[in-house]
Parts: structure tokens; C-alpha cells; sequence
């Protein structure tokens, strides 16, 4: 690295001041102006709440911002009011009626623009094609699809009937796509015969095809994109252009009470079985809006590009509802990062002319891997500022990202938050606070974040502990579909009077917040969250496998790896075969994204006395090989398998 060694950055622990020219325009431009928006939000959080909500459309307005009674939050109750009018018809009677809300890019090079006037125009005729499929306020919509335009046409279309949609990544199987379509009591799957991904194509029609064997649903809305060859059910399949494309353009939004549901996202726990996280229309709106707006200090003139999947709550918060909600550009990339070639990400934003980029440290640490010629090959000066999500950022990535992509200019963002948070909660502003490489900073103003023991009393400065929310906030989850109880005790069951977050972490001497990691059973993939049982539950559905433990071990490009250790079954050989079937068998039940890294046969799992597998010594055996990234996160990590001790309590 040049100039900037890790070792110089840690031990000063370096502050990187808001540029001055930023801090000059932005909405919030000094740590004085932001610690008076945070005192004022803490003295008056509802008065402050409803001050951005006003900024949106409300049909009727509110009688109460907020009914809180722990657990159960209600926000703007007695409000009426519907996302789909706030992302775009909102927009319709000013300058931005014109503006470019979707530049598209498929990974084959093909291209489409949308402005808002026509991004409007689809989403209607797409709400009256799925009314007259019969699906009305309220029946769930599973959405199945590549990141193409349609996507964000069907995620609008069923805001804007009040259609809740779940939607599911296209990395997941028709197995986990059959779960989430059962669970949800979808009537309608919107999919497409496929959609591209390093040069193949993903069969995101057949894997319905085989999920719809093991559930029912009405009707399967089908988008041409790849063209390739799947199988027509005529009973039950319809074309999307068919259906779509003759559909009346004009829709008169419903007003929608601020608590119906919007969407749910299935996430993973520390059970085997993903939870439904269930957010509503107008809590989350505001959530969506009021982030979008303070953490990418968003104006008319930016590109936005957010490269997450709209199969993750990333994609749903910033690519589709948080930037059309403020009337932004937003580019929409269907493909991977190294198609054609290792710089496709930099030649977008040269040619999309991109000011503000979002995306994960897994990316970044892949990029870095594949060296700095390709991102040198391209113009990146368009770009202002630069977001990291999803995962802990350690602080070489941080640095070569600032460095290389950001041409030491553009603050960078590191923003903690989760799908059951709904919108980034712990994040610099950035025109005003000074960041520190691997700190996600300080809770954005209204979000009352800290640092507590298990008994709930704060930590003092640099001691690690659960990282709560202690009082509401508007995109809150409001349950786990079909299971209120176990929401309840999932997140207000550990710390009292606080909603735990499943995270550790510690606040230093200047209040900034540095996330280690999970103490629970979740792992965090590249990204993606997966729960160790998940895994297991996969793993011990084959029918050679007798029993299998799987944990997290630090690696340096995923931040974790899955480890699996398998008992086989009587007279079974473990073997390289065996390793590489159960592999397949884990894609099967699960996806790509949560095939183990490395498969360990042993006679017997180490239990306690009562029977519990004492994942503490599996994650110490895991982890034994690893040669561990820098200091700090050695450090947190001793850290951390102490809280997740006295979290899970282990014998
Ligand atoms: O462990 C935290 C990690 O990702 C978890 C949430 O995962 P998910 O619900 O899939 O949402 C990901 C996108 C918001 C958190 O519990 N995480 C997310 N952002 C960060 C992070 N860890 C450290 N730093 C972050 N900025």
C-alpha cells in the first residue's frame, strides 16, 4: 500500500475530515449542526419523525406519529398513504417529470433508460395487469427475477396495490424459493425465463417450475429476458408483455393505512428456518426517504448506483424505494462484477458518469485482489462519494477504496444496519463527521444505538459488548410473518426494554461505534447472512449424514467461510466424493451462497454434558489454519467469542 501503511492508521487512529467543498454544500455540514439534529431528535423524537414525514404524500394525514408498546410499534397511525405515488407520482408535476429514474445496463451490454414520466406509465399498466389477475390489497406477491427493470416495475406495482411482495434473490434454489413461496402464501410468482450471470444463464423459470411441485400458487408472470428454452404451463403461466404491455397506463393509487404491509424479506436467524421480516408502508417510506437523503447527501444532479441484489433489503432500501422516493438517477446492473473483464464495475461508472457508489466490503476485498490497472483504466472523477454495506469493513479495504476508487476525495460511508432495521441506523453524514477507517461512526440522528451488557447497562468506552436500539423507530420490522411470539423473543427477549440487534460491538472515546461481528448462530457469507442450523439443516437432510456442526471462520476475502464438520452415517466412507456431493446437496437445498468452503469428517461432534455441540471449540478448530487480517480484528474476534459466550450461554 502506498503511504498510508495500516500500522499508521491504527496507531493514530486516523481521522479523515469531511472535505471542505462537501461539507460547504451538504444539508448537514459540520459535527456541531449534526450533534444538534441528534439532540433535537432525542429530545423530540416524535415531533422529529413527523417533520420528515411531511416531506412525503400522505393521502390523510396521521392522528398519532407513534403507538409504542414494547414490542409493538405503530407509526403515522390513522395516516393513509402509498409508496408507489411517493417514488414516483410525487414527481410528476415538477422537473424531475423528465429526469432519468432507472439507467439500466444488462450484463450483455444491452441498455434502457426509464425516466419518471415512463417509469410511472409501466408501474401503472403493471398494477392493473396484476389486478386483473385477481390479486388484490393484501395477497402476497412472490417476486423472482434478475436485476432488470421489471423488477423494480413489479416491486412498485404491488406497492402500489398494496400487494405485499417477498421478494427472493435468484441465487436461492427452488428449494429455499419453495419455502419462502409457502410460507408467505404468495398467489403469484413473477419470475423471468432467466437472466444472465458471468456469461450463462441463471434458469430462474425452471427453478419455479420445480418449487411450484411442492407448492401452489395462481398464476406465474413470466418476463422475456434471456430468451432460452423452459417448459410452459398454460394454466398457470403468463407473459409478462402479453398481460403488461396491453394494460390500461393510467392507476389511481389506493390510499394505503400507514401499517399495511409492504413487503416481507425472508432472512436468516439462528434457527433453520428463514423468518419472514414484515415491514409496513408507512414507517418504512419514511425510513427509506429520510436515510437515502442524509447518508448520500443526495442531489438532483447525482447518479446513484447501488450494486446490491434487489433480492437483499440493500436492494430494496437503495435501489428501488430510498433514491425514487427522492427523485434520484439510479443505475441498475444486471450482471457480475468480472464480466467481461475484472474493471466492468469501473466502465460503468465512467459511462453512467456515477457520483455516489454503494456497495460491500466482499467486493471491495476483490477488487483490491484484482489490482489497481483496472480501475486506473477508467475515468472515475464523476464520483463524490463512496458507501460500504453488509459486513465489517477492515481497514486496508477501507483505505484502498478511499485511495484508489475514490482518488483520495470522497468520504466514504461505512453504514451499519440490518433487514430488520429497514434503513441504515449507524453512519457518518458526510459532510460533517470525520471517519475512522473500519468505524461505521455515530447513530444517525432519531436512532438511539448503543453499546450495553447483557443486563442492559451501558458499556464503558472501548468495552465490547451488544450493540441495542432503545427506542423505536419509524422502518422498524414489525413482526415475523405468521410468528409474533418468536419475534418478540427474538429481538426485545435478551436486553431489557431494548431491541437487540444480534450484533457486537463497542462504542471508543469519541462515541464511534466499531462493529465486531455476529455473537449469535449467523454467519456473514460475502455478504450474505446464512444461519450455521440453516446450513446444517441442509446438511443433515442427505441421507449419508448422521449429524454435522457448521460454524464461521474468519476469511480474508468473504469475511467468512463456511466450515462443516460431518458425522456420516454407519458403513458410509468419507471421502472427497462424499465431500463434493454434500456440497451439491447444500446448493440444492439452499443456493450457491451457502456451499461450504470446507467439508471435515470426524468419528463424533465435541458435545457438552448435555448434549449441546460446543461450537466454541469448532470455531476454534475452523478458524486454527487461518492466517487472520490485521491486529484490530484479532482483537475483536477474542472479543467476540467471549460475548457470544455469555450470549449463548454455553455449558
Ligand atoms: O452483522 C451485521 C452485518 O450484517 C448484518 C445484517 O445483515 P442483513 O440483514 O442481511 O442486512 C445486510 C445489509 C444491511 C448485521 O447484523 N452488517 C451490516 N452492515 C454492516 C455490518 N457489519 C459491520 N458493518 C456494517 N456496516
Amino acid at each position: 500500500m502506498s503511504g498510508d501503511s495500516i500500522e499508521s492508521v491504527l496507531q493514530e487512529s486516523r481521522l479523515f475530515p469531511p472535505p471542505a467543498s462537501f461539507s460547504a454544500q451538504a444539508r448537514v455540514g459540520s459535527m456541531a449542526a449534526y450533534e444538534a439534529l441528534a439532540a433535537r431528535a432525542a429530545a423530540e423524537p416524535e415531533r422529529f419523525w413527523a417533520e420528515i414525514a411531511s416531506e412525503l404524500t400522505w393521502a390523510e394525514p396521521w392522528k398519532r406519529v407513534l403507538e409504542w408498546d414494547l414490542p409493538d410499534a405503530k407509526w403515522f397511525v390513522g395516516g393513509r398513504t402509498n409508496v408507489s405515488v411517493n417514488c414516483l407520482d410525487r414527481h410528476l408535476a415538477g422537473p424531475r417529470r423528465n429526469k432519468a429514474a432507472l439507467l439500466f445496463e444488462g450484463e450483455p451490454g444491452d441498455t434502457r433508460v426509464y425516466t419518471y414520466h415512463q417509469l410511472h406509465r409501466e408501474v401503472c399498466k403493471a398494477a392493473n395487469a396484476l389486478d386483473e389477475l385477481g390479486i388484490r390489497a393484501g395477497d402476497f406477491v412472490a417476486i423472482y427475477m434478475p436485476m432488470i427493470p421489471e423488477a423494480v416495475i413489479a416491486m412498485l406495482a404491488c406497492a402500489r396495490i398494496g400487494a405485499p411482495h417477498t421478494v427472493v434473490f435468484g441465487g436461492f434454489s427452488a428449494e429455499a424459493l419453495a419455502d419462502r413461496i409457502k410460507d408467505s402464501r404468495a398467489r403469484l410468482v413473477i419470475t423471468a425465463d432467466g437472466g444472465w450471470r458471468r456469461g450463462a444463464i441463471v434458469p430462474l423459470k425452471d427453478n419455479v417450475d420445480k418449487a411450484l411441485e411442492e407448492v401452489d400458487v395462481e398464476k406465474v408472470l413470466v418476463v422475456r429476458r434471456t430468451g432460452g428454452d423452459f417448459s410452459w404451463k398454460s394454466h398457470r403461466d403468463v407473459w409478462w408483455h402479453e398481460a403488461v404491455d396491453k394494460a390500461s397506463p393510467v392507476h389511481e393509487a389506493p390510499a394505503l393505512d400507514a401499517e399495511h404491509p409492504l413487503f416481507s424479506l425472508y432472512t436468516s436467524g439462528t434457527t433453520g428456518k428463514p423468518k419472514g421480516i414484515l415491514h409496513t408502508t408507512g414507517g418504512y417510506q419514511v425510513g427509506a426517504y429520510y436515510t437515502t437523503r442524509m447518508v448520500f447527501d443526495l442531489r438532483d444532479e447525482d447518479v446513484f448506483w447501488c450494486t446490491a441484489d434487489i433480492g437483499w433489503v440493500t436492494g430494496h432500501s437503495y435501489v428501488v424505494y430510498g433514491p425514487l422516493m427522492n427523485g434520484a438517477t439510479v443505475v441498475m446492473y444486471e450482471g457480475a462484477p468480472n464480466q467481461p473483464g475484472p474493471d466492468r464495475f469501473w466502465d460503468i461508472i465512467a459511462r453512467w458518469g456515477v457520483t455516489v457508489f454503494y456497495t460491500a466490503p466482499t467486493a471491495i476485498r476483490a477488487f483490491m485482489r484484482w489490482g489497481d490497472e483496472h480501475p486506473a483504466k477508467h475515468d472515475l472523477s464523476s464520483l463524490r462519494l463512496l458507501g460500504s454495506v453488509g459486513e465489517p469493513i477492515n481497514p486496508e479495504a477501507w483505505m484502498w477504496y478511499r485511495r484508489v476508487i475514490g482518488g483520495d476525495r470522497c468520504p466514504i460511508v461505512d453504514t451499519w444496519w440490518q433487514t430488520e432495521t429497514g434503513a441504515i441506523m449507524i453512519s457518518p453524514l458526510p459532510g460533517a463527521t470525520p471517519t475512522k477507517p473500519g468505524s461505521a461512526t455515530r447513530p444517525l440522528p432519531g436512532i438511539a444505538a448503543d453499546v450495553v451488557k447483557k443486563d442492559g447497562t451501558p458499556c464503558k468506552a472501548n468495552e465490547g459488548g451488544f450493540l441495542v436500539v432503545k427506542r423505536p423507530w419509524p422502518s422498524m420490522l414489525r413482526t415475523i410473518f405468521g410468528d409474533h411470539e418468536r419475534y418478540t423473543k427474538t429481538y426485545f427477549g435478551d436486553i431489557p426494554g431494548c431491541y437487540f440487534a444480534g450484533d457486537g460491538a463497542r462504542k471508543d472515546e469519541d462515541g464511534y461505534f466499531w462493529i465486531m461481528g455476529r455473537v449469535d448462530d449467523v454467519i456473514n457469507v460475502a455478504g450474505h447472512r446464512l444461519s450455521t442450523m440453516e446450513v446444517e439443516s441442509a446438511l443433515v437432510s442427505h441421507p449419508k449424514v448422521a449429524e454435522a456442526a457448521v460454524v464461521g471462520r474468519p476469511d480474508e476475502l468473504k469475511g467468512q467461510a463456511i466450515v462443516a464438520f460431518v458425522t456420516p452415517k454407519g458403513g458410509i466412507t468419507a471421502d472427497d466424493a462424499l465431500a463434493r456431493e454434500l456440497r451439491q446437496h447444500v446448493v440444492e437445498q439452499i443456493g450457491a451462497l451457502a456451499r461450504p468452503e470446507e467439508i471435515r469428517f470426524a468419528d463424533a461432534l465435541p458435545k457438552t454434558r448435555s448434549g449441546k455441540i460446543m461450537r466454541r471449540l469448532l470455531r476454534e478448530v475452523a478458524s486454527g489454519s487461518t492466517a487472520r487480517g490485521d491486529t484490530t480484528t484479532l482483537e475483536d474476534n477474542a472479543v467476540l467469542e467471549k460475548l457470544a459466550q455469555s450470549y449463548q450461554q454455553e455449558e
